[in-house]
């Protein structure tokens, strides 16, 4: 192996802002359960973001966070309408159907974005007790297809679902990414633009192992400390995890590991645009390229610098970018993608 990882931006380490944070965090007995100073810091600078009203509860992972984050919006009967290519469709092990006890209505996504006219397509059977009931629209932003929702579509989809009793829901696993794409403030995605409930990716971000889920509408929020507690989601030594969030919520750190992420996805897909085996497949809109190369290519550069094939079938492949992606990394990547995919052109 000689090169650096481009299979995920979870293969990267933990920011040393983020680590400092946690070992200045680790001093003295401070009570458990989130009930800690430093978890309150968190909740603020959360608010600070998102609004006044924003709830914020810190969780464990991105999984947890996107059920704990339903789990306040769905009843059993009722619906959650998502991409096809959502990480809660394909990527949870069925985890939020086995712990909200409620379906997933997944429709197809080109980009991996919903659009007002695929979700009213899957919404149907209203007020038919042979049907589940359409309760929430999920997005992903930015998606796993690395594209970016504008803030014109998500406010699209939240006036479509809030006109019908239904309300929408945010996985923000990138939302740093996403933010920084569209030259806006994290705020500006959540309750700005119609957003009920979502989830703040921190990991993702720099972080050691941390998101939170923020509630958006008050009313949602009362049974949420229940709800994250029976999810398994609720940490002892909370003040470790809050600590992450805070970190990379100081002095812009978010903004600055995304901005590195999200610049060395667009350095890659232009040192390989006019590549002559090489097609980029999705509009290269946070950190990550889609592509499709030859599979023998796939096959030797995988030997040298890991990285996901995204579509058996297509020969897609996934090349993503990290807060602590080096743009000599970068280079060295294309060059050589450049190279084999020449020899197998
Ligand atoms: C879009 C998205 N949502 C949520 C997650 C959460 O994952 P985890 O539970 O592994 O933290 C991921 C991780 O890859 C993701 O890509």
């Amino acid at each position: 192996m000689t090169g650096i990882s481009f299979g995920s931006d979870n293969h990267a380490g933990v920011h040393p802002d983020v680590l400092a944070a946690v070992v200045e965090a680790n001093s003295g007995t401070v009570p458990a359960y989130g009930d800690d100073a430093v978890t309150t810091e968190a909740k603020r600078l959360l608010r600070g973001h998102f609004g006044d009203s924003a709830e914020a509860f810190v969780v464990f992972n991105g999984t947890g966070a996107n059920v704990v984050g339903l789990q306040s919006m769905v009843r059993s009967f009722e619906s959650v309408i998502c991409a096809d290519s959502a990480h809660i469709n394909v990527d949870e092990c069925g985890a939020p159907e086995k712990l909200l006890g409620a379906k997933l209505v997944d429709v197809p996504a080109p980009g991996g974005k919903l659009t007002v006219e695929a979700v009213d397509a899957a919404r149907w059977g209203v007020g038919d007790p042979h049907h589940v009931q359409a309760k929430v629209v999920s997005i992903t932003q930015s998606t796993e297809c690395g594209t970016v929702y504008s803030l014109e579509e998500i406010r699209a989809l939240a006036d479509y679902a809030h006109e019908r009793g239904m309300l929408l829901h945010l996985d923000g696993a990138r939302i740093a990414n996403a933010a920084v794409s569209l030259g806006v403030d994290l705020g500006d995605l959540g309750a700005a633009a119609g957003v009920d409930v979502l989830s703040f990716g921190a990991t993702k971000n720099g972080a050691m192992g941390a998101e939170a889920v923020v509630v958006l509408r008050p009313e949602l929020a009362g049974s949420m400390e229940f709800l994250r507690k029976q999810s398994m989601q609720l940490a002892s030594k909370m003040r470790f995890m809050s600590a992450q969030v805070v970190a990379l919520l100081t002095d812009d750190l978010w903004r600055r590991n995304a901005a590195n992420a999200n610049a060395m996805a667009a350095r890659l897909a232009s040192a390989l645009e006019d590549a002559p085996g090489v097609t980029i497949t999705d509009p290269v809109q946070a950190n990550a390229v889609f592509a499709i190369i030859d599979r023998r290519a796939t096959e030797v550069l995988r030997t040298e610098f890991p990285f996901e094939v995204w579509r058996e079938d297509t020969g897609q492949v996934r090349w993503m970018t990290s807060w602590a992606t080096q743009a000599s990394d970068v280079d060295a990547f294309a060059a050589r993608i450049r190279e084999v995919t020449g020899d197998h052109a």
